[in-house]
């Protein structure tokens, strides 16, 4: 690399470092104006190329100002999580290698840097030491990969192999998902070929979690879809009684935990989670709570082998096999890129007690949040156990009006829901950037535009 190119490297810290900085006092939703002129961004394809200097001049004076403030403390929106600055700095040391994370041969520090991060996770989390992680893009992924294992342990038990034959003509498989399961793992299950709406849907009590007594019996190859952390209340399925009748009857039991899994790491918040442990696979978020720049997620199954019957396909002369299984062979992608090096350095800089901190802190801003705007008059809708909070301003329209005003006013940013027909603000506190004064001068930006009708 000639010193041009290092410069530009040099260049972008200095404008990344900068933007952060500008966090702090800049609005966390872009203006109109902002957006207005992302057009210098777009047009034709340019004929002549471009100085690199000056592309990463125009995409940060442009660009930069045009984007969500979700990394900096005062980003609640959706589950978002930030960037810890071990997590970012490792992020981009990791793009200058530009590392293909396939096949071990490739990059044999992705993989060791992989197995490592997924080995601190499962331990940090709890999880039986003998399961098996894999890196993919998110929660998203990772429930469609357990699912996909899950498909072929029931069917394999049944006598069918899936990967080879496919659905056509295979026994019939009942899946199993709590009324409040998440879009994704819908997602994951029509992707599979099991049908969104062949489902049976348990119903769940006023927290969103399964209703075990409701729990129906199964026979015949059968697959439990439960959930660690309610999008919306953060509430928990319960996992001991789940896994206990579930197992009773040979089902397997696969857990939607994109943030939820998290709170394990807390060791005052693991007993929110009892039980999850006996699941047999789990699906979890790294983007999210544990802070790694986007994009994130891992995939864990108690017994590897059915997660690589699944995702393993058909060996090609050129890609390299081994034993243990190369890192492709648990996971839906061929090339990708190096997951676990944000995440081995995420881990590496908190330790066991940082990531403990980093979760509790994120729940106790959420339940001083909820106190202040409690205090100031309005209703609680959820049990605040963990980070979520959701909140009424009195009526559906009042509530959309405070959620658009606060948009609006760019203090904060706090997104909507509709929770058991009762419009709410979702408030999510998932980044370790959040301090005691951010929740403070959001609530009381909320609390202004809340009073204030004129806004
Ligand atoms: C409970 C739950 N499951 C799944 C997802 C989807 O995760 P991803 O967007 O990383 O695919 C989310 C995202 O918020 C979630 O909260």
């Amino acid at each position: 690399m000639d010193g041009g190119d290092a410069s530009l490297l040099n260049e972008a810290a200095a404008r990344a470092g900068r933007y952060l900085e500008s966090l702090r006092t800049r609005p966390v939703s872009p203006t109109a104006d902002a957006l207005e002129r992302l057009g210098a961004l777009c047009g034709p394809l340019p004929e002549r190329g471009e100085d690199p200097a000056q592309v990463l001049r125009l995409l940060d004076e442009v660009g930069s100002p045009a984007t969500v403030g979700s990394a900096g403390g005062r980003y609640f929106g959706f589950v978002i999580g930030g960037a810890l600055p071990a997590a970012l700095a490792a992020n981009w040391l990791a793009g200058a290698w530009d590392q293909n994370a396939a096949v071990e041969a490739m990059s044999p520090i992705a993989a060791r840097l992989e197995e490592t991060a997924l080995a601190w996770i499962r331990e940090a989390l709890g999880l039986p030491p003998g399961a098996r992680g894999a890196f993919v893009t998110g929660d998203t992924m990772a429930n469609l990969s357990g699912l996909a294992a899950a498909r072929h342990a029931v069917l394999e038990a049944a006598g069918w192999d899936v990967e080879a034959r496919g659905l056509f003509g295979a026994p019939a498989v009942s899946v199993v998902v709590g009324e409040e399961v998440h879009v994704s793992v819908l997602k994951a299950l029509a992707l599979l070929g099991f049908g969104r709406d062949r489902v049976v849907r348990v119903p769940a009590d006023e927290q969103g979690r399964i209703r075990a007594d409701r729990f129906p019996e199964l026979s015949g190859p059968s697959i439990v879809c439960a959930q660690a952390g309610n999008v919306n209340t953060g509430a928990f399925d319960p996992a001991r009684e789940l896994c206990e009748r579930a197992h009773r009857s040979g089902a397997w039991v696969h857990f939607d935990a994109a943030f939820g899994l998290w709170a394990r790491a807390s060791p005052d918040r693991r007993r929110l989670t009892a039980g999850i442990e006996d699941a047999d696979s789990w699906a979890i978020d790294a983007h999210k709570w544990l802070n790694v720049p986007y994009d994130s997620g891992a995939v864990f199954v108690r017994d590897g082998r059915h997660l690589r019957a699944a995702m393993a396909g058909a060996p090609a002369a050129y890609l390299p096999r081994s034993l243990e299984g190369e890192p492709m062979e648990y996971v839906p992608e061929m090339s990708r890129r190096a997951r676990g090096v944000d995440a081995w350095a995420a881990l590496r800089s908190l330790g066991r007690s940082g990531l403990a901190d980093l979760v509790d802190r994120c729940c106790r801003h959420a339940a001083r949040m909820a106190s202040l705007l409690r205090a100031g008059g309005y209703r609680i809708l959820n049990e605040v156990d963990l980070n979520q909070v959701l909140v009424s301003f009195g009526n559906d329209d009042e509530t959309r009006r405070v959620i658009a005003a606060v948009q609006k006013d760019g203090t904060c940013w706090c997104g909507g829901t509709v929770w058991h027909g009762t419009t709410a603000m979702r408030i999510s506190v998932s980044s370790w950037a959040t301090t005691e004064d951010d929740v403070d001068r959001s609530a009381s930006a909320i609390l202004r535009i809340a009073s204030d009708r004129s806004l």
